[in-house]
């Protein structure tokens, strides 16, 4: 086995056994992330200016056996410091493991480190169980305790060195834990970091501009919450609901489909209520997936797609939403092989994080394609009644016979304010809905008949609104022109959402260009310690969310335009 450093040619090597550890360990964790940006051209990310002075402080080795890449580790600047470095995407392949090849790869990289650093983190997982676990699996001996003085449960990659490389199986079964692996790979570590510079911020004395989570600031109307307030107090809606709904319920949402887009559905078997559609996106795959499965998803796309997937043990086949192409997918890009093993497509217009806008056309052509591969469409369509500039955001159910292979959720979470009162639903081809049925029915027992009642009383309101009154959209296009005029006054142009309640702002080139190269997250935490705003960082979403970060616009007028000032103010500090 020989340890040297990367080459061009080995890109594509590198690529798959990350990924493949990814798939079996889990995605989303730092250093070994999905979100990691270059992970398909590791050769420029780490080496491409050699002989330029700020790639003298990066480098990436491999180890190698008879031409197979067995594992691989680099060395770069941490949030472009140059006195911190960040020990990134080590893996070593099962071959390589308790051969102490692990510890020569460290010991190469971390001697580099030394050499132009003061400080190495190993900035892993989010909590030191799961790190356990990781260095486990990877033939590593365990750490008692995260490095005193680090940050977020990072550890000092120097103590690394002391660690021995020992066989997977003599580490196993040391200890006990009780978190599933799984967990691991949901994506929640930058949500839960993200909290955690918030409590910093607080701490410091910062006053917040929460524009992270993508939570409603506003209530239900009046005679919402009054209809609620009614329906709780009839003595008999506290019997169990029954997962399959209320018939009121099926047949209301029938009606506001036909109604709001012309798709004709079976109350009966075409519509199952959800307490939330988050409730139906995380459950869906195990409901018609086998483990060993494939499912396209979008990429930067909304964490439970892929969670759900990581939960029901399903492969994703990431679909890259890019900027030159409006952020819709190039349908055609996907090959044959990956259409005819995939079980759904996944997809999400106008989506969160992106705001990329389908028209009917776009939806015709999926269609097509799903009933020529025999795949299912899975669309969300969470923010249906958030379009704006007169646009009115499509149902893949108008497309004629669409409901044959495709299954859509709703949400009365944004379009109605009723984010907490966990109700949705799902509606569509008959058999993926009585799957879902069937899977929840043993999970839960339906919702809140009161909650029901009021959702029936929403979609009345809506149906019978006088023409030209556009619900909610009218609030957050108001926010939205605020917000993109507020930073473009500061001199940060971004691109205005069509639709939604999200920014998803491109970083300035002069950040992501120079030798800093600021990365989302670096820049998401900064912007929250210096100027308490909160955003998310796009890498949460996906490796093609990095170099973006997404506000949300869940905060008044005066509010975002104060965000804007300080964001401004940080990206000039930061010489954006
Ligand atoms: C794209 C998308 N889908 C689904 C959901 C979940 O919404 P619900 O409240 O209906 O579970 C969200 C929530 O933010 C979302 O952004």
């Amino acid at each position: 086995m020989e340890i040297r450093e990367i080459r061009t040619e080995d890109n594509a090597a590198i690529e798959v056994v990350i990924r493949e550890c990814l798939i079996e360990f889990g995605g989303n964790r730092e250093g070994l992330a999905w979100a990691d940006p270059g992970l398909s051209d590791l050769y420029h990310e780490y080496n491409a200016r050699e002989g330029e002075q700020s790639y003298a402080n990066r480098a990436y080795w491999v180890v190698e056996e008879a031409g197979r890449i067995l594992g691989g580790c680099g060395i770069a600047p941490y949030a472009g410091s140059n006195d911190v470095c960040e020990l990134q995407k080590m893996y070593v392949y099962e071959e390589a493991r308790g051969t102490g090849i692990a510890k020569e790869l460290l010991r190469t990289a971390l001697e580099f480190a030394k050499r132009h650093y003061s400080r190495c983190y190993l900035e892993t997982l989010s909590n030191m169980h799961a790190a356990n676990r990781f260095y486990r699996k990877h033939g590593f001996r365990e750490l008692d305790a995260p490095l005193e003085g680090s940050e977020h449960f990072a550890c000092d990659a120097w103590y690394l060195l002391d660690l021995q490389d020992v066989p997977v199986t003599a580490a196993r079964g040391k200890k006990r834990s009780w978190k599933a692996d799984k967990l691991d790979s949901m994506g929640s570590s930058i949500f839960s970091e993200a909290a955690g510079w918030r409590e910093e911020a607080e701490r410091a004395g910062k006053e917040i501009v929460n524009l992270g989570i993508g939570a409603p600031d506003e209530a239900p109307s009046e005679s919402i919450r009054r209809k609620l307030s009614d329906a709780v107090m009839r003595a008999d809606a506290y019997k169990y609901p029954g997962t399959r709904g209320t018939k009121a319920f099926r047949e209301r949402c029938a009606q506001w489909m036909m109604h709001r887009f012309g798709a004709k559905l079976d109350p009966a078997t075409e519509i199952l209520p959800l307490l939330g559609s988050q409730d139906g996106l995380a459950h869906l795959a195990q409901a018609v997936c086998n483990p060993g499965d494939l499912a396209i998803l979008p990429d930067p796309g909304y964490p439970i797609y892929a969670g759900s997937l990581a939960i029901a043990g399903v492969t994703p086949w990431l679909l890259p939403l890019r900027e030159a192409n409006d952020f819709l997918p190039d349908l055609d890009s996907i090959p044959a092989e990956v259409w005819e093993k995939a079980v759904f497509i996944l997809l999400n217009f106008p989506g969160n994080p992106v705001a990329a806008l389908a028209d009917y056309a776009f939806f015709e052509k999926l269609v097509f394609l799903a009933k020529k591969w025999d795949v299912l469409i899975v669309h969300d369509l969470a923010y249906s009644e958030m379009g704006f500039d007169g646009y009115r955001p499509c149902s893949v159910l108008e497309v004629p016979g669409a409901a044959e292979t495709a299954v859509e959720l709703h949400s009365f979470s944004k379009s109605f304010n009723m984010a907490g009162c966990r109700i949705g639903f799902i509606a569509g081809n008959a058999e993926a809905v009585s799957a879902l049925r069937e899977l929840k029915g043993h999970i839960d027992f339906g919702a809140f008949e009161p909650i029901q009642e009021t959702a029936v009383f929403a979609l009345e309101q809506a149906m019978s609104a006088p023409e030209g009154d556009r619900g909610v959209a009218p609030l957050y296009e108001g926010r939205r022109n605020t917000f993109v005029e507020a930073l473009a006054a500061e001199g940060w142009s971004v691109r205005s959402p069509g639709a939604t309640m999200f920014v998803w702002a491109r970083l300035p080139e002069s950040l992501t260009e120079t030798k800093s190269r600021w990365t989302s997250k670096a820049f998401s935490r900064e912007l929250m310690l210096q100027e308490g705003v909160g955003s998310i960082p796009g890498s949460a979403f996906g490796a093609e969310g990095e170099g973006y970060v997404r506000f949300s616009l869940v905060r008044e007028e005066e509010a975002l335009r104060k965000a804007a000032r300080r964001i401004g103010r940080f990206v000039r500090s930061i010489g954006g």
